[in-house]
């Protein structure tokens, strides 16, 4: 059955002089791939991905007119997948929601019904966006840390970014778990934040980048969960444990490893592993998901999550970019 509905969405336009612009407007489904689930969406959350897509970046985004939002949470309209019906409610995080498929910042996606979550049965629509595409890369790098056989026992666990999304949700699972956190901050705000959720060591940049290029540092860290890379992932790889995990999921302190040399890996055996959640098989996500429904649930992190609207993203997505947000955005859809 085609439906012919119009609805609200934020757009992203490319102007004839390479400058992009950005405004909430109208669309109808017909503009919308035809896929197997027509969803109508109720909440969607801003990723780094989304503000990197909303200001042009073709690494991301190659096609415009765009709707951007990696993640969406909603109801199952219609549905030519046995497996869902109309009514369902679903979640969609990463694959290509948002990138090059208009995403969630609409109030309709269409996608392959491979890409869709069923919601599992305690966590809310709200909450599923709450978490988001951040929350759940934070929960696979300490999925990939734990994997890796890193225990509680074996010493502290440096976090960076951690009043970020990706950072605050694994500090937030991993003292769950019973290990030692030591928080890497950018600027030392939200240091109550940090110390509420059971931080041990709050550290600044100046405290770990190695300014000396040496190809060693001091032993200190069991594991790092990383999600800003650049000089802070060197140095946190350099200053890693004989036998150490780090895992590598972002790049807004910097894409460049320069100043890296192989010593950690060949003298202390130390292992990087790349965390691409987008991509992520749905039997892996199933499992996460669970876990973030139940006893990973992130709800100390719940009261610094920020509710907004469509016609407030673009405030919010020059923040982002600036570095200057904390805690996670929920984006409410269905009443914008
Ligand atoms: N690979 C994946 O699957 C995946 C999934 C989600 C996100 N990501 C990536 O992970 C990164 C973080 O995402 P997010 O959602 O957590 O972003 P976010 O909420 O904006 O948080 C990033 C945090 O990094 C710290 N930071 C910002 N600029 C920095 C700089 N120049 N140097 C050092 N630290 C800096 C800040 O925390 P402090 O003030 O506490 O230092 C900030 O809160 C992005 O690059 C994003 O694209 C990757």
């Amino acid at each position: 059955m085609t439906l012919n509905i119009t609805y609200k969405a934020f757009v992203v336009t490319e102007m004839p002089d390479g400058s992009f612009q950005r405004s909430t407007g109208y669309r109808t489904t017909e503009d919308l791939p035809h896929k197997d689930l027509l969803i109508k969406v109720h909440y969607s959350s801003l990723n780094y991905k989304d503000a990197l897509s909303a200001t042009g970046n073709k690494g991301v985004t190659r096609r415009y007119p765009h709707t951007p939002g990696v993640d969406a949470s909603g109801e199952v309209i219609t549905s030519i997948d046995d497996a869902f019906s109309p009514g369902n409610m679903v979640m969609v995080t990463g694959y290509d929601l948002g990138m090059n498929t208009s995403g969630g910042f609409g109030q309709y996606i269409s996608i392959p019904s491979t890409w869709a979550l069923r919601l599992p049965g305690l966590m809310t629509p709200w909450e599923a966006m709450a978490i988001g595409t951040a929350g759940f890369a934070g929960a696979l790098s300490v999925q990939k840390l734990m994997d890796s056989g890193i225990r509680p026992d074996d010493g502290e666990i440096l976090v960076t970014g951690t009043t970020g999304g990706v950072g605050s949700h694994a500090a937030v699972i991993l003292k769950k778990e019973g290990y030692q956190v030591v928080a890497l901050s950018l600027g030392g705000k939200d240091t109550a934040f940090l110390e509420r959720i059971g931080i041990n060591r709050i550290l600044t940049t100046e405290d770990l980048v190695d300014k000396m290029e040496k190809g060693l540092l001091s032993s200190r860290w069991a594991g790092v969960i990383d999600s800003v890379g650049g000089p802070v992932l060197v140095s946190a790889l350099k200053s890693t444990k004989y036998g150490g995990v780090v895992t590598s999921c972002g790049n807004v302190a910097g894409a460049s490893l320069s100043g890296l040399t192989v010593y950690p890996f060949i003298i202390r055996g130390v292992s990087l592993l790349g965390v691409a959640s987008a991509e992520s098989p749905l039997e892996l996500k199933t499992r996460i998901w669970q876990k973030l429904s139940t006893t990973w649930k992130p709800c100390e992190l719940w009261d610094r999550v920020k509710e907004i609207y469509l016609h407030e993203l673009e405030k919010h997505i020059f923040q982002m970019l600036e570095g200057k947000s904390s805690g996670r955005i929920v984006v409410n859809i269905k009443d914008s």
